[in-house]
């Protein structure tokens, strides 16, 4: 791995541990101004210091977020579907020389796999690892699930475990029973979890407890952290058991007390 891939990965995964907390803020690519996250600036800036990397796309980043922060951007560049129609029909729609300007210290999209547009999508993961190689901006896939599909540790593993082979250097996926076998499917890059749908904040905890217990190197939550009745709590939650070793009953009191 050359120098420049190699610091921005560190910039985003403590090497010291491993570990990291990732907030993903990039739904309106296809959802549009979902719950939550209507004012982003609003709900970002309280969770900006407790968050280890911010996901998000290039047109929330330059209208909500100030320029000045210091926080590793994880830059969405994929696109041109909406809730309204086929999700996996995506795109690329970020140039490499923009992420270079925005000062992406990673890139990522989704792939689809069993979905309709499944080679397309392979086709934007490779073309970004393919930039991402000769800038040295390491590439998240993130292992995106048509309607249809069941989110078991078989379908994730294929999907994840594609996404390393086509030079993925992390990879989004979702929590599963047998997660172990997802992360040793994906050899030495790491894993983290999204949180998905919004759900009780003690099952959040739970889902990131475990995931971070079968080898996850850490969340790239969004939802369940700023739909949750006190995002600032959760989030703090969330790093306890990634970062300080928290069992869910520490972190869940976290969440209730802050
Ligand atoms: C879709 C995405 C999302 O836009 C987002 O990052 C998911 O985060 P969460 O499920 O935790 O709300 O990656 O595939």
């Amino acid at each position: 791995m050359n120098w420049g891939m190699k610091n921005r990965l560190s910039r985003i995964i403590s090497p010291k541990t491993g570990r990291c907390v990732m907030l993903a803020v990039d739904h309106g690519y296809f959802q549009g101004p979902t719950t939550g996250l209507k004012d982003l600036a609003k709900t970002v800036s309280p969770l900006l210091d407790f968050a280890d990397a911010l996901m998000i796309t290039r047109g929330a980043l330059r209208n909500w977020i100030a320029p000045e922060m210091d926080k590793p951007i994880i830059l969405r560049v994929s696109g041109g579907q909406s809730i309204l129609k086929e999700l996996s029909n995506e795109i690329i729609t970020t140039s490499i020389s923009d992420c270079i300007r925005i000062n992406a210290s990673s890139i990522t999209c989704s792939v689809y796999i069993g979905s309709e547009f499944e080679k397309q999508t392979i086709g934007n993961l490779s073309k970004i690892v393919n930039e991402g190689e000769n800038y040295g901006i390491p590439v998240l896939a993130v292992t995106a699930v048509g309607k249809e599909i069941a989110r078991d540790a078989r379908y994730l593993s294929l999907a994840s475990r594609m996404c390393v082979e086509l030079g993925a250097h992390m990879i989004k996926t979702y929590y599963c029973e047998n997660f172990k076998k997802v992360v040793q499917a994906c050899g030495n890059v790491p894993v983290v979890i999204a949180g998905g749908k919004k759900i009780e904040e003690k099952k959040a905890l739970e889902m990131a407890y475990h995931a971070i217990k079968d080898g996850a190197a850490g969340v790239d939550m969004g939802r369940n952290i700023f739909q949750s009745d006190n995002p600032v709590g959760m989030i703090k939650a969330v790093r306890a058991i990634v970062h300080n070793k928290a069992s869910v009953n520490e972190a869940f009191r976290i969440y209730k007390h802050t």
